[in-house]
């Protein structure tokens, strides 16, 4: 469903995903785990061509993502659901039109569209501030509405920027069902957060040691890995000798006075 082959991608010379390769198989349920600056965001981002990747190949189903021509891009786009870490409302826009607008967009009859839009707010929990601004919601009910908002329009891809980060614990959990249950639908999810979820899902451990990775491709670390080498061994060697020489010696003094050792 998604392959990156040797993927990196690069801002102001610093790479933000090096190396990457991996693949997700359709109806896999992913984390991508990392420390804050790893590069969640960005492979997230190369995904759904928000970013191009400066090296190397990424296919999404039977896209291939980097050469997308922009006009083509859209239709990539509606077959992926984002949830962003920024969460993107639009705070003109009651709950509902925020999340509706994907469908207004594909010209849905209105009908189905409040069905769909209520049920999706039923599902996390808000269907009660539905007519609401986003700027009367909390911080964990604005988030609730950017997943009701990249699930409504029922995506086989759903991409998550940390989704529970704002939600307190028992939220939090409900969320995380309820990507299960989209899950067991048949999309294919990818979460991407600092803690790693567990509830039994296959947790993917990408952890993107892209920082020590690329350490190692710098060639002044390569030296200095090369004169530690040579040093850890010129110390061993020096230790070997020692100890056969101190053994001989040893026998010879040990012999003078008739000992065995
Ligand atoms: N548009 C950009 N311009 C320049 N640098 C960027 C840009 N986007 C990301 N970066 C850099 O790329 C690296 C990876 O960023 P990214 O946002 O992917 O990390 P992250 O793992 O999502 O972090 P967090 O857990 O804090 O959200 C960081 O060093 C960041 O500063
Ligand atoms: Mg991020």
């Amino acid at each position: 469903m998604i392959q990156f082959t040797e993927v990196s991608k690069y801002y102001d010379n610093q790479a933000a995903l090096k190396d990457a390769t991996f693949s997700v198989g359709r109806g896999e349920l992913i984390y991508v785990t990392g420390p804050s600056g790893a590069g969640k965001t960005t492979l997230l981002k190369l995904i759904y061509r928000a970013e191009k990747p400066d090296v190397g190949k990424i296919r999404v189903a039977d896209w291939d993502v980097g050469d997308l021509k922009q006009r083509t891009i859209p239709y990539l786009r509606r077959n992926i659901g984002v949830i962003f870490q920024d969460f993107r409302l639009l705070f003109n826009r009651t709950v509902f039109d925020n999340v509706a607008l994907a469908l207004r967009i594909h010209s849905m009859h209105p009908a189905e569209i409040k069905e769909r839009c209520l049920e999706v707010l039923k599902d996390v929990g808000l269907k009660h501030k539905a007519y609401d601004f986003p700027k009367h919601l909390s911080g964990g009910e604005q988030q609730r509405v950017v997943i009701a908002r990249a699930m409504v329009s029922r995506p086989t891809i759903l991409l998550a920027d940390e989704p529970t980060g704002n939600l307190d614990a028992d939220t939090a959990i409900i969320i995380t069902k309820l990507f299960k249950e989209i899950n067991a639908r048949g999309a294919t999810i990818i979460i991407a957060t600092h803690s790693q979820g567990g509830h039994g899902m296959r947790a993917f451990m990408y952890c993107l040691k892209t920082a020590a990775k690329n350490l190692w491709h710098e060639k002044w670390i390569n030296l200095l890995t090369v004169l530690s080498i040579a040093v850890g061994l010129l110390i061993l060697g020096t230790f070997v000798l020692l100890t056969m020489n101190m053994e001989s010696s040893i026998s010879r003094w040990s012999s003078g006075f008739g000992l065995a050792i």
